[in-house]
């Protein structure tokens, strides 16, 4: 990619549907409960990156929509929106992030409680509109996504402190926690367009690969990002004991002495809360030597290559997600896709 690019240049093709999807999430979200109201309107005021729905109306371009779909379409891409606000509120819980999207998170600002039912609220209104707006193939689909991201996220609590995790075990977690929901919503997309089950596959595999990169990025991101820019918590997965592949590569390279270190550091950092509080982002070269256990790992994280190791993993997903779109004929759609590959590998957000 020759400069990088925004995502409004990448979304362009889908550029109408997409500014059509937050009033249909108020849509599938509205409630007389003022409480609810309030938390809802709070979470969402708050722009993410509308991925998800990114690719639910990518998947219908790749292959051109007939018109009669267009509001179906809409209403399924702010569904999977909704859906992935409320795993997003329930992971804030189980992270105990004070921080997503640049605002303090629901358990922060409301407690644990509210952030619960309201996690289900969600979950529950996105379950709805997906029932009304697909069709069989697309429910069962969706159902199916629903168990694995809850079977990869108990997955990883039950890992937790597990330093033997391996590299093919984390890949898995992530496989389901992360990458089944994003090609469940390009697959979605594509069904409503028409696709042959070979085209469907293919999607499906390219979400998935997609999701693993930008799931192995999203982990980097924890140890290196700069929290304004990031808008969550950072060092948040150490804090919960969650190993992720920039740890576990290191785990795999050092030596016995320095792993009892390394151990050592992880249980000190193992429910220490914020490990950094907004503003006060530590850069790398800072970190060497720093006393902040946070900072030793880091930096030896940096020394072990670690973090190349995780991005140059990345990358592999990313090239197989790419090829994964070579059966499709070029178009703007496409285009999309390709460039929305290499944003995740680019991007600090
Ligand atoms: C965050 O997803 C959760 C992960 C799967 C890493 P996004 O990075 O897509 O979150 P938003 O929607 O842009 O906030
Ligand atoms: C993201 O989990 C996956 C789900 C929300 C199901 P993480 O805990 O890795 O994501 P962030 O970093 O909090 O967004
Ligand atoms: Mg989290
Ligand atoms: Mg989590």
């Amino acid at each position: 990619m020759k400069k990088e690019m925004t995502l409004d240049e990448i979304y362009a093709p889908v550029e109408a549907r997409l500014r059509a999807v937050p009033s249909a999430i108020f849509e599938i979200l509205s409630t007389p409960n003022e409480l609810a109201q309030d938390v809802i309107q709070y979470f969402f005021s708050a722009p993410g990156k509308l991925l998800r729905p990114a690719l639910t109306c990518l998947g219908a371009e790749i292959k051109g929509l007939r018109p009669i779909q267009e509001k179906r379409l809409i209403a399924l891409a702010a569904a999977f929106e909704v859906f992935h606000a409320a795993t997003l509120i329930h992971d804030d819980i189980i992270d105990s992030a004070y921080l997503r999207r640049n605002i303090p998170t629901i358990n922060v600002k409301w407690g644990p409680e509210l952030a619960v039912l309201v996690g289900d609220y969600l979950h529950d209104k996105a379950i709805g509109a997906i029932f009304a707006g697909g069709n069989e193939k697309i429910f069962s689909l969706f159902l199916q996504t629903a168990g694995l991201v809850c079977d990869g996220e108990i997955r990883e609590l039950k890992e937790k402190d597990n330093f033997n995790l391996k590299e093919e075990e984390y890949l898995e977690i992530i496989d389901k926690k992360t990458a089944a929901l994003l090609a469940c919503t390009i697959e979605t997309g594509a069904i409503l367009a028409g696709v042959s089950a070979e085209e469907a596959e293919a999607l499906k595999r390219f979400g998935r690969y997609f999701g693993i990169a930008f799931q192995i990025v999203d982990d980097c991101l924890d140890f290196t990002g700069n929290e304004e820019e990031f808008g969550k918590t950072l060092g948040a997965d150490c804090s919960a004991g969650v190993l992720t592949m920039p740890l576990i590569r290191l785990l795999q390279l050092v030596d016995e002495n320095r792993k009892s270190e390394v151990l050592k550091i992880f249980s000190a950092l193992d429910g220490s809360l914020p490990v950094r509080q907004a503003g006060t982002v530590l850069q790398g070269e800072k970190s060497e030597g720093g006393t902040n256990p946070f900072q030793v790992l880091l930096a030896m994280i940096r020394e072990y290559g670690a973090l190349e190791y995780s991005i140059e993993k990345a990358r592999l997903y990313r090239d197989k997600a790419r090829l994964e779109l070579s059966i499709f004929p070029d178009s703007p759609g496409k285009r999309s896709l390709e460039l929305l590959v290499d944003y995740v590998l680019e991007r600090n957000r």
